[in-house]
């Protein structure tokens, strides 16, 4: 089976792998901190010991092939520097998304003094999903970041009664992160943006419905029901329809080359007007807008940011990331209009606040999403910003569920009441909320983490700040070697990093042992 990894996998794997050949024997002075990596054939394999115990796993992470040499060992798990997956040492599972897929395992032996990897352990198999409570029919509303996650880890746990997704696209579930970088970009082909092949659903008997939006929920008879009258019931139902993005109050914002970026349709239509542009605006200088920018740029089209605040990304990443990031951009030629707003399209023409227009051949709209909660509104359920979900994610219906960027979650981290909009909590979510839909009472208590790409430079974040007293910072922004820590009353709330892998992920388990009071 392939995905978007699996094929950077193939592709990287074209190259022989560097390292000694583990077959041949290796002494243990040679793992350097507790491992090694080299190779078993034309495998990658990563050799770890913790005290007396060796696992030989495949050396790449199955997300986007991160090098798992580079990341942490906790516990018996390995953790992927780029993303923060985590891989089980002992089967290969992969514990923590944005990786789903498992890596492969070897076997070890040590003999006269020396460690040997052996043969390829089979795949080990699923596992029983626990309780006898399993529910009959599971139905997920929903079929991007958290939905898929949640039917995979369904599939995977050994649940084998029924799976059906219903969702708005019109594109089986995709790598969103993915249409505002590389794809955009034109880097990756779009055979890399499915998270699965569209023959994973019909053989995991996961009954995908695309373009289903579902119109309504009926709780008392169990049952949804879709805007062209179809109706699905269910045992246990997962709400995933995240966010929608915000559309500009203005003149001329319904015009054919202005364009949001949410699915994958609108990476499409905005990279089919990119191959004749010349000059484009994007309105907002967020994530998405300026991740936008920096794609279009590759393109070597002409860019220019307009958006209200005084720094790029300040409100999330402080002053000094903001004013790197801005500068980042300014050096690779986008043009910034900020404490400026378009107040009106017209035609090529986008007109200024400030006064004066920008011409362009395309716009693009990066000023935020907000959550879809009409479903949860019409039904009843309790929202505050978000739909209110308990620990284990369960809405204030029972046998009603909520992921993603629609949830607010009681975070044990921050000690409050959370939601955001990234990609690994949606999924973690997703696959959480799918163990509880079977039956076993997990709570969601997984650290938040983000990253965010700008040309090479990668941002992560892991933690949750939305105020603080003071960013301590260690490295130098500028060199793109530094990590920033956000704190509040002395308590590091959230860490941001640029090409300080280990670091951020020692973060995230500091934070993953201090859950506030
Ligand atoms: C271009 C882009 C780049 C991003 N890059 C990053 C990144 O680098 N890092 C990061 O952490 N996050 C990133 N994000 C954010 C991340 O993608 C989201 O946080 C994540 O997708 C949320 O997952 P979700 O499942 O809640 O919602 P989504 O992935 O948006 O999925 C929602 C699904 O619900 C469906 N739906 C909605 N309403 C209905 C209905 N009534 N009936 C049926 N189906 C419905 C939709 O069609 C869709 O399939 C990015 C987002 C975008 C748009
Ligand atoms: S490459 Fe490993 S988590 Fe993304």
């Amino acid at each position: 089976m392939t995905n978007l990894t699996a094929k950077a996998h193939e592709m990287s794997e074209a190259d022989k792998p560097d390292g000694p050949d583990l077959t041949q024997g290796v002494a243990p002075s040679d793992l350097v901190e507790g491992r090694l990596a080299g190779h078993v054939g034309d495998d990658a394999v990563l050799l770890v010991r913790i005290g007396d115990e060796l696992f030989a796993i495949g050396a790449h992470c199955t997300h986007y092939h991160g090098p798992l040499a580079d990341g942490i060992v906790a516990g018996k798990t390995v953790r992927c520097p780029w993303h923060h997956a985590c891989f089980d040492l002992r089967s290969g599972e992969a514990l923590r998304a944005p990786a789903l897929s498992p890596v492969d395992c070897w076997k070890v032996e040590q003999r006269d003094g020396r460690i040997f990897v052996r043969e390829k352990l089979p795949q080990p198999k699923p596992r029983r999903a626990g309780p006898a409570s399993a529910p009959g029919r599971i139905v997920i509303i929903g079929g991007g970041a958290a939905g898929f996650a949640a039917a995979e880890m369904a599939r995977r746990r050994d649940y084998d009664d029924s799976i059906v997704m219903l969702s708005a696209d019109s594109a089986p579930p995709a790598d969103r992160p993915n249409l505002s970088k590389d794809y955009l970009a034109g880097s990756a082909p779009e055979e890399w943006v499915p998270l699965r092949p569209d023959d994973f659903y019909a053989e995991n008997n996961i009954e995908l419905h695309l373009n289903s939006e579902v119109s309504a929920i009926t709780p008392k008879e169990r049952e949804v029901a879709t805007s062209d009258g179809r109706t699905f019931a269910y045992d246990k139902l997962l709400l995933a329809t995240g966010a929608e993005p915000v559309r500009l109050p203005i003149p001329g914002a319904d015009q054919p080359r202005v364009h949001v970026l949410r699915s994958l349709a609108d990476s499409r239509a905005i990279i089919e007007l990119a191959k004749s542009a010349r000059r484009a605006v994007v309105i907002g200088a967020s994530f998405i807008g300026l991740e936008a920018a920096a794609a279009l740029r590759t393109r070597g089209i002409e860019v220019h940011v307009a958006a209200p605040e005084a720094r790029p990304m300040e409100r999330v990443l402080g002053p000094q990331m903001g004013d790197f990031v801005r500068a980042l951009h300014e050096e690779h030629g986008v043009v910034f209009h900020l404490q400026n707003t378009v107040t009106a399209i017209d035609g090529k023409r986008a007109t200024l606040k400030s006064g004066g227009t920008l011409e362009a051949d395309l716009i693009v709209v990066g000023v935020g999403v907000r959550p879809r909660l009409a479903l949860a509104d019409k039904t009843g359920l309790a929202t505050d910003r978000g739909v209110t979900v308990n620990a284990f994610l369960e809405t204030s219906a029972p046998g009603i569920y909520a992921a993603g960027d629609i949830a607010r979650w009681p975070d044990p981290h921050s000690g409050q009441n959370i939601r955001v909009e990234h990609w690994v909590v949606a999924e973690r979510q997703g696959q959480t909320a799918a163990l509880n839909m079977l039956g076993l009472n997990e709570r969601f208590d997984a650290v938040p983490f983000f990253w965010s790409q700008h040309y090479d430079v990668p941002i992560n974040y892991v933690g949750h700040a939305e105020q603080w007293d003071e960013i301590a910072i260690e490295g130098d922004i500028k060199s793109k070697d530094c990590l920033l820590r956000y704190r509040k009353a002395g308590r590091t709330l959230a860490v941001a990093s640029i090409y300080r892998d280990v670091e951020s992920l020692k973060a995230e388990l500091a934070m993953e042992r201090d859950i506030a009071a």
